[in-house]
């Protein structure tokens, strides 16, 4: 009898093991998913507590727009997995892509060596970005392709004997990553330098452009930016910004003519313009590049996210002659970055195939589309109490509140409304994959506005 008592018992012990190793078998054990608790005891999300985690939802698979949750709901996803999915999820073309190459080679350093997937997407991205970007530098997050693209400036300078010029510009509200020297020259205010006061290198900031995207811009709008760069343009080896759509500082569209006169500002001052193009990049805004909208080429501009259509992570600075030029033509002749996964050909494959996919369509189209969708799928909002502003540009379409929200107690309405959205500060906010049809984005849109109208 003990004995059969203990076989029972080391038998029960060893089903409960079994249970928290696979995903597939917690609902005999616990009706709680057991992989999100484990997920709770030791993981860290983006900007998360370990203390408090906010909900959590495993999933389990993903299909065109759709997300596939453990206990078998299908949220249509309204945020392309951080705006990178822009062919939607499991796309034929893209598993090919990356099975083709995988049995080839997944990886060689790039150090002395090359491959035809990253040749092939360099030339592409010197074919397709604003004219004069034809040195192209791989590196492996939009975070590092920042830190890549103020290197670049710094060295610059450095390199054309310019040693004064240390310092970079930014807008307020503007996102340009998580790494040190990104931080830098994130929002001052709403960024998190008010952690690392003191630590972080000192920036210069001038106003978020005021003129809205359809305005032009007047003097005074830009007023800021050429005082500091008629004072101090000695010291400034570049203004970076997000042309026309800064995201993550509370999705604001300004002016082209904005981004235009600050070109020719920079040209007047001698600073170079660095675009992060991270966000705004293949597509999104409406434009193949924000550059665009604005008819300017900058001389270095960052991409990233969508590069890969959301499979792998990559990203690419590329800048004009004139700086690779400058870096090159002095001590020590090298441009000085070099990260282990630089130009992974598994990675470039997938891109060359996801910008294929993009430009052998009639992706215009599509964007006018949803942008069309979401004007028509949004705009009831704007009659809403807790709504201040409705706006879209492209595949973008926003709901900007009064106050700021409560992630934590808004996401899992939208998780019962069946999509994925996932607002952050006072703005509420769609930006689906590109793939997405008439039916669904109204789906997306009528869920937003359910739960944006009981606020
Ligand atoms: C404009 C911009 N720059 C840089 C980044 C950082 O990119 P990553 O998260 O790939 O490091 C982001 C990410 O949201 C971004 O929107």
């Amino acid at each position: 009898m003990l004995g059969q008592l203990l076989r029972l018992w080391i038998l029960s012990k060893l089903i409960v093991q079994y249970a928290y190793t696979t995903t597939s078998c917690y609902f005999f054990v616990s009706k709680t998913p057991v992989l999100t608790d484990i997920d709770n005891q030791i993981l860290w999300h983006p900007y998360s507590s370990t203390k408090a985690p906010g909900p959590l939802w495993q999933v389990v698979g993903a299909d065109g727009v759709y997300i596939e949750l453990a206990d078998g709901r299908k949220l249509i996803d309204g945020m392309s997995s951080w705006w990178c999915m822009i062919h939607g999820y499991n796309h034929p073309v893209l598993n090919e892509a990356a099975k083709n190459q995988i049995d080839q080679f997944s990886h060689v350093m790039f150090g002395g060596l090359t491959h035809e997937p990253a040749v092939r997407l360099a030339e592409k991205l010197v074919e397709i970005t604003p004219e004069g970007l034809n040195k192209v530098f791989f590196s492996d997050s939009g975070s590092v392709s920042v830190e890549v693209a103020m290197k670049m400036a710094l060295q610059y300078w450095q390199a054309v004997g310019n040693t004064r010029k240390t310092k970079f510009v930014s807008l307020r509200r503007g996102y340009h990553g998580d790494t040190w020297g990104a931080m830098s020259v994130c929002d001052p205010d709403r960024g998190m330098h008010h952690l690392f006061k003191g630590m972080l290198a000192d920036q210069l900031f001038v106003d978020s452009p005021p003129c809205k995207f359809e305005a032009s811009c007047s003097d005074s709008d830009i007023a800021d930016l050429q005082q500091l760069l008629n004072d101090r343009g000695s010291e400034i080896a570049a203004l970076i910004l997000e042309p026309i759509a800064q995201n993550a500082g509370g999705m604001h569209f300004y002016s082209p003519d904005y981004l235009r006169r600050a070109r020719q500002l920079c040209d007047q001052h001698d600073v170079l313009l660095i675009a992060d193009e991270i966000a705004t990049g293949f597509g999104r805004t409406g434009k193949l590049f924000g550059c665009e909208w604005a008819e300017i080429s900058p001389d270095i501009i960052c991409l990233g996210k969508s590069l890969t259509g959301g499979y792998l992570t990559l990203a690419a600075t590329l800048c004009t002659d004139k700086v690779s030029d400058g870096i090159c033509g002095a001590d020590p002749g090298v441009f000085m970055h070099g990260p282990t996964y630089m130009a992974n050909p598994l990675a470039c494959a997938v891109a060359n195939a996801s910008l294929e996919l993009l430009l052998n369509q009639d992706w215009q189209s599509s964007i006018n589309a949803i942008e069309t969708g979401l004007v028509k799928g949004l705009s009831a909002a704007s009659e809403m109490v807790a709504v201040k502003e409705v706006r879209v540009l492209g595949a973008i379409g926003v709901i900007e509140l009064h106050k700021p929200i409560d992630q934590a107690e808004l996401q899992p309405k939208f998780v019962e409304q069946g999509v994925w959205v996932r607002p952050f500060g006072s703005v509420v906010y769609l930006m689906p994959p590109y793939i997405i049809n008439s039916e669904e984005l109204s789906r997306l849109c009528q869920a937003t506005l359910t739960v944006v109208a009981d606020l």
